[in-house]
């Protein structure tokens, strides 16, 4: 527990957070928009007293480390230790095991081949070419090569195979961690990769873990990757993702075919898209995606291999219930960096108006099949029953029936009975379940100004002390029928009017218990900064909503005394009658 507190103190959740979020100063705390759910104007609050967050809008809050978890989707153990690094804090733990040393030797393996791969490429002769080939043919940026590090291994036997020896590592190590192979020759082994543009593998803390190189040597493959290491487990592993990670929170992700493809959309200013880094698109990284987000689009390759490896995504995304969009990359383009190369404008408008599935369907029907023929129309209606079987939508099946039945040249009614004619209860379920989801989401909403009660506190928490004394002196215990409200009134109350100095939230806070505690921190964090910092506002504000509490409270009275009277009429008490409906008459004056 002391060095979660060392690295809280070492680490300042403004600091931390303003990484991933612009933040401004909203009086006492901070404000931005929320890096966990789309939003246009900020709900989400930081404060450095309390060193938390909190988004009045999705309902995200909690410290550094739960915000590490959430925007890294990382669980508390690995969130400690990524904050212990940058606090400088050393973890205290039982030591690591036999396999945990030799990962980091393969981690610091990958990192050394990179920079040697990169001085390559930036300052040795050697790397010219694959300078060349980056800025001209592929037409990357200085910042490009950089920020992913590229880095160029030269047709040569053993460069880094040499280097990386003298530096005291084994060779056995190396081969392991993917880099050089166990050759047929006495030195024994020889690099894996040659002539090839290197493109590191990162992981989402940062760390490489693999590499995939390209050829420039017009070699095979094409693409060359390490193999399944220690450390680098290519199903799930998703290319990019380091890089994405807060803009997917916010925008969903785009799932491309290619490396390169994910790295022109960067450069390009695309910075949810992801790449699945030499396998088709499995269920693992789906799984991990699914951290990030629900929304995927997938752009992938315009030619019969890039759509059945589109049609398989479709299958299994359905299965993980991503809301699924595709990106069809018109002809004559090939993929997305050939499209974004050629016509940054067309890109743009491609990717900012993903298709529904269906479209993508029809689409590649249309092009496996030739529609002119008896026998095309046939495979081609076939393929779309096959497709449209989870489809339950009746507006969605006239509109595609329309659609089909213009392009086949054939009847309409003939269209909607192949597409409608499957058992399709299984669905039917899905869909309700996939609403109820969406309805408990949106049931989150937090703080109101209809509670004057809670906005009264809300307000006191940041009032100037001597004002603030003014106003409690004149509020008692009744004017807080809420009980968890009641009970903060009261030690706030308590608190203040027997203070001197400024008021600290940090102290308030240690004198209340978890649940007081949860509901003063939304108070506090509300954000109030358009009445606060606003003299006359502010004032206005106390006076109208201390006057919404005296009359709630008469009412409330009203209402009891009306109670009281009845019994008393029952009791026959003519006396007791009377006091009250003075009390009334008296309480109904105020209500005015
Ligand atoms: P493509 O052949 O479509 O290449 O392979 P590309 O991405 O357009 O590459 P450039 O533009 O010619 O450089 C798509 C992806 O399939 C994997 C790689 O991940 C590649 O990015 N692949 C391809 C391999 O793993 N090995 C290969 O030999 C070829
Ligand atoms: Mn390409």
């Amino acid at each position: 527990m002391d060095q979660i507190n060392e690295i809280k103190q070492r680490i300042d959740v403004v600091d931390l957070i303003g990484q991933y979020v612009t933040l401004t100063k909203a009086g006492r705390n901070y404000k931005g928009l929320c890096p966990f759910h789309n939003e246009k104007t900020p709900s989400f609050m930081v404060s450095q007293e309390l060193q938390i967050f909190r988004c009045f809008g999705c309902g995200a809050s909690g410290d550094i480390f739960k915000f590490i978890q959430t925007i890294e989707g990382v669980d508390f153990p690995e969130s400690l230790r990524q904050l212990a690094e940058k606090a400088g804090v050393k973890l205290e733990s039982s030591g690591y095991s036999k396999e945990e040393q030799l990962k980091k030797i393969y981690y610091e393996i990958n990192h050394l081949a990179v920079l040697y791969y990169q001085y390559l490429l930036w300052k040795h002769p050697i790397g010219k070419p694959a300078m060349k080939y980056l800025k001209e043919k592929r037409k990357l940026t200085d910042k490009t090569i950089k920020d992913f590090m590229i880095g160029y291994a030269p047709n040569t036997w053993d460069a880094l195979y040499k280097t990386l020896t003298k530096k005291g590592y084994k060779p056995e190590d190396i081969a392991t961690a993917g880099l050089i192979s166990p050759g047929r020759k006495d030195n024994g082994y020889y690099d894996k990769f040659r002539g090839r543009i290197i493109f590191p593998f990162i992981d989402i803390n940062g760390k490489i873990i693999g590499l995939t190189g390209r050829t420039i040597i017009n070699k095979e493959p094409k693409y060359l990757n390490t193999q399944e290491t220690p450390i680098f487990h290519k199903n799930s592993f998703v290319f990019c993702l380091d890089k994405a990670k807060v803009a997917i929170k916010k925008e969903g992700v785009i799932f491309v075919e290619g490396q390169m493809d994910a790295i022109a959309a960067h450069q390009f200013g695309f910075t949810n898209v992801v790449a699945s880094g030499g396998t088709s698109l499995t269920t693992n990284q789906l799984k991990i995606i699914k951290r990030y987000t629900q929304d995927l689009l997938l752009c992938f390759d315009s030619d019969t291999a890039g759509s059945s490896a589109m049609q398989r995504g479709i299958e299994l995304a359905e299965k993980e219930n991503f809301n699924i969009k595709v990106i069809m990359i018109p002809t004559p383009y090939k993929d997305l960096d050939e499209l974004l190369q050629a016509d940054k404008e067309q890109a743009t408008s491609i990717i900012s108006n993903p298709v529904p599935v269906y479209d993508f369907y029809l689409a590649s029907a249309f092009k496996r099949n030739d529609k002119s023929t008896a026998i095309g129309k046939k495979k081609i209606m076939e393929d779309l029953a096959r497709q449209f079987l989870g489809v339950n939508n009746k507006v969605i099946i006239d509109h595609y029936t329309k659609r089909i039945a213009e392009e086949l040249d054939i009847n309409e009614e003939t269209v909607k009975t192949v597409l409608s004619s499957r058992e399709k209860q299984a669905e039917n379920t899905k869909d309700t379940i996939k609403e109820k989801v969406i309805e408990e989401q949106t049931a989150d909403i937090v703080l109101s100004k209809t509670s004057p009660q809670e906005y009264m506190l809300a307000l006191l928490l940041k009032t100037p002390l001597d004002i603030a004394q003014t106003i409690l002196y004149k509020l008692g215990q009744k004017d807080f029928p809420n009980p968890t409200i009641q009970e903060i009134f009261v030690l706030f109350k308590d608190y203040l009017l027997g203070r001197k100095q400024r008021f600290k939230i940090e102290y308030f806070n240690n004198k209340l218990n978890e649940e007081q505690k949860q509901v003063v921190t939304d108070l506090y964090m509300w954000d109030l900064v358009d009445v606060t910092e606003d003299p006359k506002k502010f004032e206005n504000e106390l006076e109208n909503t201390f006057e919404r509490i005296k009359k709630e409270s008469a009412r409330r009275e009203l209402k009891e005394l009306s109670l009281k009277i009845k019994q008393a009429e029952l009791e026959k008490n003519i006396k007791l009658v009377k006091e009250l409906s003075e009390k009334v008459k008296a309480l109904s004056g105020r209500l005015v």
